[in-house]
C-alpha cells in the first residue's frame, strides 16, 4: 500500500523493546494511526550492536502483523557505541581543509573511525566577531548500520532512512514544543542508553550517547535478589504498578541518584566548555524516565526544572482506536519511535 504524504514507519530497535510509530499528515497536523511495543529477547542487542539478527526480525515481523501496518516505507535511528558524536571547536577555514580537520578529529576519537564509520558534520552558526567555529561531528558504524538496515530489509519494508537517536529527540520535539525557546537538554533514560541533546533557541547544539540506563537498575536487582532478568524486570513493573518493597526501592534510588550524576556532569561538562550559560531545563523520556523518584532527583542534582518529554503533546489521536491511559502509559518510550517517524524520507 502507498501511504499518503510520504509518511514513514518510524521504527526504533531498542535493547529492551522494539516499538513503532505510525502518523498520518492531515493538513498542518499529525494523527497517531498505529503504535505498538514488544519486548526484545535479552542479548539480542548487545551495546547497540544487533548480535541475533533473526530474533530481532522476527520479532519486529510479529509487531508489525499484530499491529497490521501495511507501510512499505520504514526508518529507524541508532545510538551508543555505533555512534561517534563529536562536538569540537575549529578556527575559521575552507570547506576543503575542515574536512580535513574533522577527519583528524575523528581519528582522535577513534583510530579505525575513517575506515569503519561513515561521518557528516554540523556547523553550528557561526557567531560573528568569533575567531572559532563550532561543528557538531556524527559518525555512524558502516557495519551496525547495515545490520540494522537489513532488519528492516528482511521484514519486507523498505528501508528509506537512518538517523541518530539525539536526531530523532529534536524532531519529535520540534513538532510538540514548537512554542520553546532558550537552552534545555532532551534525555533519553532507555535500557542500556541514555542520549542526551542539548537545544540552544531550536538549535542542537551538543549530544552525547552515555552507556547508561535502566539495565543497570535491572542487574542490581538481579545481583542482590538472585533474580533472572525476566523476573527482575517483573519486579520493576509490580514496583511500578504500586507494589512497594523496600529493599527494591533503595535499589531504584541507588540506580537514581547514580543516573542523575552522570547526567549532571555531562550538563555542567557542556556548561564548562561551551556555554556561558547553564542549563536550567531538562525534559527527560525512554522507559526509565518514570522511575518514581526520577524526575526530583534529577531535578534536585542537577538543579535544573525537569518535566516528561510527551511525544504526542501535538499528535492527534483517536481515543476509540486508542485508549488514553495507554497511551499516557507508553508516551515516555515512543520518543524515539515517534521522532523518526516526523522524519520526510
Ligand atoms: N514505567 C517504567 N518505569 C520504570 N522503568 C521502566 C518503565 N518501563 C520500562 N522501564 C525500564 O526502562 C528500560 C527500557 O526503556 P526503553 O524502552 O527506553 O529502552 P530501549 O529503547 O529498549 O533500550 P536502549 O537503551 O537499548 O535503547 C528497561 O530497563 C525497563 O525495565
Ligand atoms: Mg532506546
Amino acid at each position: 500500500m502507498l501511504l499518503g504524504n510520504g509518511a514513514i514507519l518510524g521504527i526504533d530497535i531498542g535493547s529492551n523493546s522494539i516499538k513503532v510509530v505510525e502518523l498520518e499528515e492531515v493538513g498542518t497536523n499529525y494523527q497517531l494511526k498505529s503504535l505498538g511495543e514488544v519486548p526484545l529477547a535479552r542479548g539480542s542487542i548487545v551495546d547497540k550492536a544487533i548480535v541475533n539478527s533473526d530474533e530481532v526480525s522476527r520479532t519486529l515481523s510479529k509487531l508489525i502483523d499484530d499491529l497490521g501496518i501495511e507501510a512499505d516505507d520504514a526508518a529507524i535511528s541508532i545510538s551508543g557505541d555505533p555512534v561517534l558524536l563529536k562536538r569540537v571547536s575549529l578556527p575559521h577555514m575552507s570547506d576543503a581543509e575542515l574536512k580535513k580537520s574533522i577527519k583528524w578529529e575523528l581519528e582522535k576519537l577513534n583510530t579505525q573511525a575513517i575506515n569503519e564509520f561513515s561521518y557528516d558534520y554540523q556547523v553550528l552558526s557561526a557567531q560573528a566577531g568569533k575567531d572559532m567555529i563550532d561543528v557538531l561531528i556524527v559518525a555512524a558504524n558502516k557495519n551496525v548500520t547495515r545490520d540494522y538496515l537489513s532488519i528492516l530489509t528482511n521484514v519486507g519494508l523498505n528501508p528509506v532512512l537512518i538517523d541518530l537517536d539525539v536526531f530523532s529527540l529534536q524532531s519529535v520535539y520540534e513538532v510538540n514544543y514548537p512554542e520553546s525557546t532558550g537552552l534545555l537538554a532532551l534525555i533519553n533514560i532507555g535500557a542500556s542508553v541514555t542520549n542526551v541533546l542539548i537545544i540552544d533557541n531550536g538549535e542542537s547544539v551538543f549530544a552525547k550517547d552515555l552507556p547508561v540506563g535502566g539495565d543497570q537498575y535491572t542487574d542490581l536487582i538481579i545481583d542482590k535478589m538472585g533474580l533472572t532478568y525476566d523476573e527482575a524486570e517483573e519486579v520493576k513493573h509490580n514496583l511500578r504498578a504500586g507494589l512497594t518493597d523496600p529493599a527494591i526501592e533503595e535499589l531504584a534510588d541507588n540506580f537514581i541518584q547514580s543516573i542523575s550524576y552522570e547526567i549532571k556532569s555531562i550538563l555542567d561538562h557542556f556548561s564548562a566548555t561551551h556555554s556561558s550559560e547553564k542549563v536550567k531545563r531538562i525534559m527527560i523520556g525512554g522507559g526509565s524516565a518514570t522511575l518514581p523518584g526520577m524526575n526530583n532527583t534529577l531535578s534536585t542534582v542537577a538543579q535544573s526544572y525537569v518535566g516528561i518529554l510527551n511525544p504526542f503533546r501535538n499528535i492527534d489521536y483517536s481515543e476509540a482506536a486508542f485508549d488514553p491511559e495507554y497511551i499516557s502509559d507508553i508516551s515516555p518510550k515512543m520518543n524515539i519511535a515517534t521522532g523518526i517517524a516526523l522524519r520526510k524520507p
